[in-house]
């Protein structure tokens, strides 16, 4: 019997995500995107998994570049979200007028996540219309203010990501 497609979605959409902001850069290029399909895959060492599109810029970026970072958001400010789901304005030390720093790998940090975790690429598995890579946690800090507190997560936007591949995924 064939896949229903909104059967899929909606299993697939009942499943909690995170969003946060993927940080690459290869040489002078820099860029940072929007991701919910983030996971820990591996205690030791402690590796963590990023599916990208494999049309996206920061796909390209990562393959180059070989690192990624994981910038972890608070709940109260989605607003980054819609912006940095297209590529990014690097302006200075800025990605869409949002500061970042240069992180030990070279990627880009940015300074107004609570927390983050810096990613050297250890495997990538191609997926069909995604890559998954797979990386080594090389750097990791929580700055934020008052701690983590409560992280942005899909439900506290009206976006929605993944299920089955319409016009565009
Ligand atoms: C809410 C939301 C979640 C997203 N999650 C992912 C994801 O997990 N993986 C992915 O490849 N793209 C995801 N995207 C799409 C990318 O943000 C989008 O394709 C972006 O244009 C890629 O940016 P880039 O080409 O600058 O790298 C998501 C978009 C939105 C709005």
């Amino acid at each position: 019997m064939p896949l229903d497609p909104t059967t899929i979605n909606k299993i697939m959409w009942s499943i909690p995500n995170i969003l946060c902001l993927i940080g690459s850069r290869h040489e002078d290029e820099w860029n940072a995107m929007t991701q919910s399909w983030v996971t820990q895959v591996a205690m030791e060492p402690v590796l963590v998994a990023v599916s990208i599109d494999t049309t996206a810029v920061t796909n390209r970026l990562i393959k180059a570049g070989g690192s990624f970072s994981i910038n972890i958001w608070d709940r109260t400010d989605t607003r980054p979200f819609v912006k940095f789901s297209k590529p990014a304005t690097k302006q200075g030390m800025t990605l869409n007028e949002r500061p970042i720093r240069e992180g030990v790998t070279g990627t880009p940090i940015f300074e107004e996540a609570v927390a983050y975790l810096e990613c050297s690429v250890w495997e990538t598995v191609a997926c069909g219309t995604h890559d998954l890579f797979i990386g080594e946690v090389v750097d990791a800090d929580i700055v934020g203010a008052d701690g983590i507190g409560d992280v942005a997560r899909m439900e506290d936007t009206r976006m929605k990501y993944g299920g089955v591949k319409r016009g565009g995924h």
